[in-house]
């Protein structure tokens, strides 16, 4: 069986969600306190064991490229300043995998964005991870989805429950067999009512690199996009795919909610900021 080695990001979507916020900064760029978003995402996958990134940005997405890159003005500064410990924060960011991009023309989809990665994965399988989930976790996300892999030797989805009523936000998962987490299919964003469980799909996948077969002949789907998650459907009849119930928290940082969310929960880990927080949360007077 192959190792999981590369994983593919894309980070070329709109943020339609998040406008005015998004018109110049990318939302993968929003800071986590003072880290962005897409760093978190980074460290999740290196902590996971893969080695090679390819992101799928886009012309106005270069902030992304640059954070994963050497600095020098900035690294000259702050060494002649002696702010030494800053320097090592900003010099471990590009050392932490081997970089590539691939720009998206136009933000066509999910599905779109991955198939622009077919060279850079060539026969292995890989990781996607979306550039807008952000996960907070004792063991990396990404990980759990790899020990299924090297259970199984399968495609993975890694899922949590989710409030049924927000069923129609989500890629919701059909089981074969809820006890080993076979999936017989996805349906993306169903109707509440419609909605085969209270699975979801959350920006966390290993696939196996067929999936390219199929983003080939990949029609529009949900939204008028090329959907990622009906790429995976069509696979589904040919291979199988377990889910993942993984632990830990999920952050939809591309949701206002989930931004926010996002923001106080990783205060309260800081050892630097959680009593501060938590004084000022306490000292809210909420009705
Ligand atoms: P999302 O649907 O969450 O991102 O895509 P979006 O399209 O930016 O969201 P809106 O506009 O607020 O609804 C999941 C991931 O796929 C990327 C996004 O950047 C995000 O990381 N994506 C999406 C692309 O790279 N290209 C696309 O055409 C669409």
């Amino acid at each position: 069986m192959k190792k999981v080695r590369k994983c593919v990001i894309p980070v070329a979507g709109m943020g339609t969600r998040f406008l005015p916020g998004t018109k110049a900064i990318p939302k993968e760029m929003f800071p986590i306190i003072d880290k962005p978003a897409i760093q978190y995402i980074v460290e999740e996958a290196v902590e996971s064991g893969i080695e090679e990134i390819l992101f799928i940005t886009s012309s106005y997405k270069n902030s992304v490229i640059d954070h994963f890159d050497r600095n020098f003005e900035l690294e000259t500064r702050l060494e002649k300043s002696g702010k030494l410990d800053k320097l090592e924060l900003v010099k471990k960011i590009s050392k932490l995998a081997n970089f590539s991009y691939i720009r998206q023309g136009e933000p066509l989809g999910s599905g779109h964005a991955i198939k622009l990665a077919k060279n850079f994965v060539g026969d292995e399988p890989f990781a996607v991870m979306y550039g807008d989930d952000v996960m907070m976790y004792d063991k990396p996300v990404l990980g759990q989805l790899i020990d299924v892999y090297e259970k199984r030797d399968c495609n993975v989805i890694g899922v949590q429950e989710i409030d049924p009523s927000l069923a129609y936000k989500y890629g919701i998962i059909e089981y074969e067999d809820k006890d080993t987490g076979k999936i017989k299919t996805i349906i993306e964003k169903p109707k509440n009512e419609e909605a085969p469980s209270n699975h979801a799909g959350l920006g966390r996948y290993i696939v196996k690199p067929e999936i390219f077969d199929e983003l080939e002949t990949l029609s529009k789907g949900a939204g008028n996009e090329y959907q990622f998650t009906d790429a995976m459907k069509s696979l589904m009849n040919k291979q199988d795919f377990y889910a993942c119930k993984f632990d830990g928290k999920y952050f939809d940082i591309g949701s206002q909610q989930g931004y926010l969310k996002a923001n106080v929960e990783f205060a309260l880990k800081r050892d630097d900021l959680k009593t501060d927080v938590k004084k000022y949360i306490k000292g809210l007077k909420i009705n």
